[in-house]
């Protein structure tokens, strides 16, 4: 990879929205007091992270901070014992048992709703009954559930015993599914007969099963009554969720665990085609999404704090479940699509349960804009207070569009820079404290050394695209890729010694302001989705009728990136339309539906480099040429990409 210093954004995105006076007045953290954090973290990392570290239950307190001996392998609040469930539960039955917790709708519109004290009573529960199938400490459990209350329960269940969960998207496919039971010898799934979406019944369980054909450490399978749709039980393997649950105790005292103890794995797309198990463990993680938490979102008690996420992706993980729980927050939990029954469905849930904040992605408010404003507007949005962003670059046009027909131009947009690695929100404006810039991420949060930097490691002038790096360990890090030290040194920590590599590439502005464009590997963003070319390539060369084939992004309108596949067909087969759409529906099979190709193309060669490396480059180009897009900012972004990429190729 290599910088090119000509590289100089053209991009003349110079509108600026100072947070409002009454806001700020109310804000939990104002400009002065982030100064002085930024400063603290700065010139005492150990002691501001110290502090902080204090707003969490520890059963026991910790002897040391941070060791970052080991690097990069990190420990933080060492020797600390403490329980996530604990602390997203049991800590404030005393002041919010009867507080809602989570309020759920359900698709077709059935709802509830369950305050601290019945979350905590269905947790620890489920909780004896994982113990009762013989799951304990440090075994993987993997849930693959849709969005209902239940998968919340789950994990705080597993997180509850020491079990560490592995959870995967609801919308992947069992081959997926089988991947990842395998790669983590889990032991333990849990699933539901199926789960609403656009109206449909997804046949969960049916996937399980033929997942579990193929994965042999697992040993029975817990299946929740989502849907009443008939499955087959299979005896002596699988248990209804209502019949374990129905004579367990409802009490379950928390693990005392390690600091370090594992909470999860989360499966990501890397460049390969295998997907990563991305390791998170307790202490860190917890104060990471707690912190950012309260300080990007602004959390007060009476807010009704809504993320639109899927528990599948890490954005779940962090801020359904367990940020927003660990500070006591009322969370709303949606379980199906936002054109269901209408495109409005959204803007009725706002409404309905009067929510004052919402997170949600670029893709999605394209997709609403596209919609029509009348949408939104049929209903009182007035609850509103504050608007997030997160998953991809979100477009000036888009960001406007949000603030100014969702948030009614009183409500601050806090677009949020993050990975499944990161754990935890690492760039964004707080609220209360940093003018934003539609399409900036802003500035690295308190505590976090995130710079943009030249293949050298070198700060890079400003405008000039670099690479996006983390110089300091921070406690919501991931730890290791599960079973693979060497990868997770390889992947993160080999270009730049001691630093962490994001693999985004971005640019900081004259105002220190950070632009992130988008990943320099073979990542997608699709949809907010991150998916790898590899893993579409790998899925395309098993189908019977296909020699080779080289998978790129593309600029999208609406999903950010659309997948573009270039084929080379066995001799003897004759290409057709028919083809295009049967290798479509075969990479659906393999992986799922969120990496349907929106392009297949037939061709005789591909082309290579003398060494016969793939040139994506030239494929890139091809792919992109086709597609007419207004966007400036996505085509600037996609050139500055491609020479950040250039040293690869
Ligand atoms: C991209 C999602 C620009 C980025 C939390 C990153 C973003 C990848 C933003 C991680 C943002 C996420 N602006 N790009 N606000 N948020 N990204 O692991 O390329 O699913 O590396 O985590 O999404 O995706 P992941």
């Amino acid at each position: 990879m290599s910088t090119d210093k000509n590289i100089t954004s053209v991009l003349k995105e110079t509108r600026q929205f100072p947070p409002q006076t009454e806001f700020v007045a109310q804000a939990n953290v104002n400009a002065a007091e982030r100064e002085r954090l930024a400063e603290w973290a700065k010139s005492d990392p150990d002691g501001f992270w110290a502090e902080q570290g204090r707003s969490l239950h520890w059963f026991k307190p910790w002897d040391a901070v941070l060791d970052w001996t080991n690097v990069p392998h990190a420990k933080w609040f060492v020797g600390g014992t403490i329980n996530a469930s604990f602390n997203c539960l049991d800590r404030h039955l005393a002041a919010r048992g009867n507080k809602a917790a989570i309020v759920w709708e359900g698709e077709p519109g059935d709802t509830r709703t369950l305050t601290y004290q019945q979350l905590h009573r269905e947790v620890c529960k489920f909780a004896n009954a994982l113990k009762g199938l013989g799951v304990g400490k440090g075994d993987r459990v993997t849930i693959y559930m849709p969005m209902v209350p239940e998968a919340a329960v789950a994990m705080l269940a597993c997180a509850r015993i020491g079990a560490m969960h592995s959870v995967v998207f609801g919308g992947f496919s069992a081959d997926a599914v089988a991947d990842r039971n395998n790669d983590a010898q889990s032991k333990l799934v849990i699933t539901a007969d199926g789960g609403w979406r656009r109206g449909k019944v997804v046949p969960l369980k049916a996937n399980v099963d033929a997942a579990l054909e193929k994965s042999p450490s697992v040993q029975k399978c817990v299946v929740l009554n989502r849907c009443n749709t008939a499955v087959e039980m299979k005896p002596g393997r699988d248990i209804w969720w209502h019949d374990l649950v129905a004579d367990a105790s409802a009490d379950c005292p928390a693990e005392e665990l390690d600091s370090e103890h594992p909470l999860f794995i989360l499966y990501t797309s890397g460049s390969t085609g295998k997907p990563k198990g991305v390791l998170h463990t307790t202490g860190g993680y917890l104060l990471g999404t707690s912190l950012t938490h309260k300080w990007v979102f602004d959390i007060k008690e009476d807010d009704v704090y809504w993320c639109t996420a899927d528990v599948g992706w890490i954005t779940g993980h962090s801020y359904i479940v367990y940020g927003p729980l660990c500070n006591g927050a009322t969370v709303v939990m949606y379980e199906g699509a936002p054109n269901q029954p209408r495109e409005d469905r959204f803007w009725e849930i706002v409404a309905k349960y009067k929510v004052t904040i919402l997170y949600t992605a670029p893709t999605a408010i394209r997709a609403f804009i596209k919609w029509g404003d009348q949408h939104p507007k049929a209903h009182d949005l007035s609850s509103l207070r504050l608007l997030g962003s997160v998953g991809e670059p979100i477009n000036p046009e888009a960001w406007i569009w949000y603030h100014n027909v969702i948030g009614g131009g009183r409500c601050p947009i806090v677009d949020t820079w993050w990975q499944t690695e990161t754990g935890a929100i690492m760039i964004s404006p707080l609220p209360g404290a940093v003018a934003t810039k539609p399409g900036s991420a802003t500035k690295p949060l308190p505590g976090i050394q995130a710079e943009v930097v030249d293949k050298q490691g070198h700060p890079v002038p400003a405008g000039s695209g670099g690479f996006l790096v983390v110089k300091r360990p921070w406690p919501s890090m991931m730890r290791t890729i599960y079973g693979d030290d060497e990868r997770y040194k390889a992947t993160y920590w080999s270009n730049y010694p001691g630093v962490y590599f994001t693999a985004d590439g971005a640019r900081q502005d004259e105002d220190g302001y950070i632009w992130v464009m988008g990943r320099v590997d073979d990542v997608l963003n699709v949809s907010g989705h991150r998916l790898s070319t590899m893993e579409v390539e790998s899925a395309l060369v098993q189908h019977p009728k296909v020699a080779e084939a080289a998978v790129v992004g593309r600029p999208d309108d609406l999903k950010g990136e659309g997948i573009v596949c270039f084929v080379t067909l066995k001799q003897g087969t004759n290409p057709s339309d028919e083809l295009k759409t049967e290798l479509k529906a075969h990479v659906v099979h393999n992986i799922g539906a969120l990496a349907r190709p929106d392009d297949v193309r037939f061709s005789e060669t591909l082309p290579k480099t003398r060494s016969g490396k793939i040139m994506r480059r030239f494929l890139r180009d091809i792919a992109a040429g086709r597609q007419a897009t207004g966007d400036a900012t996505t085509l600037e972004d996609f050139a500055v990409l491609a020479k950040l990429r250039e040293d690869d190729e």
